[in-house]
């Protein structure tokens, strides 16, 4: 058996619960590939999620219902290899949990078997209850989602905030208590009313991370390439952009193409 030492201390479930009750804010990003994760991981981000967002800012698709188990796999392989102290969750994708609960049980024991990833993310509420219990009781943590649940798409209609009527706002409260019942370790909750989130963050004992779900949940999260301005076209109100990468990135790459059609480089030092 080989034994990794290191002194760098792992962000368990347990220390995401600490958090919460301490009131430390957790941060959340996602990621996809090894070289990125790398970063986060050595920036102190406390949970990577490899998330199904992966079938829009990696494989270019307009949902996230395209993605395969597999890819989900691929994916999570590099970000683990990747980590050192992050905790890391994996998106159960579409189609590959909502069959049965044993189906669903058999896809979050293959992340967890395949990838080495520490937990799984799943969309729903009291509708996926048996599958959350059955991945739970086969050991693997499991992360709720509740809002707005990409997969849902085409039965929404729409990207627009949710749960601002009551009757919609008192099913996601309810599924987030069903949630914690279950033993769901953290929910996410994606673009819903600041005012409701608060709420549910102060109802529920487990970590909440929001996404468009305003200042008092417990973390927030969000996609890698929106906040790093990789992406240029996606511009809903929650999102703060950290960097202008497409605009570095494009200068970059015209700065190296003018430098081969000048001759410039390489240049002598950079010549055997
Ligand atoms: O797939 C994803 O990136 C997500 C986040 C938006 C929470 O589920």
């Amino acid at each position: 058996m080989s034994v990794h030492k290191t002194n760098i201390k792992r962000v368990t479930t347990h220390i995401l619960q600490d958090m919460k009750e301490r009131g430390e804010k957790i941060a959340m990003l996602t990621a996809y590939d090894y070289s990125m994760a790398k970063i986060l991981d050595a920036a102190g981000i406390d949970i990577l999620l490899v998330g199904d967002s992966a079938s829009n800012v990696m494989a270019g698709h307009e949902t996230t219902l395209p993605i395969t188990l597999d890819q989900m796999i691929y994916h999570a392989t590099s970000v683990i290899r990747a980590v050192k102290r992050a905790f890391v969750v994996v998106d159960i994708p579409f189609g590959s949990y909502q069959g049965n609960s044993s189906e669903a049980l058999r896809s979050g024991i293959r992340i967890m078997k395949e990838s080495g990833a520490h937990a799984v993310k799943i969309e729903g509420g009291s509708e996926i209850k048996e599958s959350v219990l059955r991945i739970l009781s086969a050991g693997v943590p499991v992360m709720g989602h509740l809002g707005l649940t990409p997969q849902s798409i085409y039965k929404f209609g729409t990207y627009t905030v949710r749960a601002k009527e009551e009757a919609e706002a008192n099913k996601l409260i309810e599924d987030a208590l069903l949630l914690e019942e279950c033993g769901c370790f953290a929910i996410v909750l994606e673009k819903i009313p600041a005012k409701l989130a608060k709420q549910v963050a102060e109802k529920v004992n487990i970590p909440i991370i929001g996404i468009g779900a305003g200042p008092d949940t417990d973390g927030q999260v969000l996609v890698l390439h929106d906040m790093l301005g990789i992406t240029q076209d996606f511009n809903p109100r929650f999102l703060r952009r950290y960097a202008d990468l497409y605009a570095v990135m494009t200068g970059a790459v015209q700065s190296y193409i003018s430098d081969v059609k000048e001759k410039s480089f390489p240049n002598n030092e950079e010549s055997y």
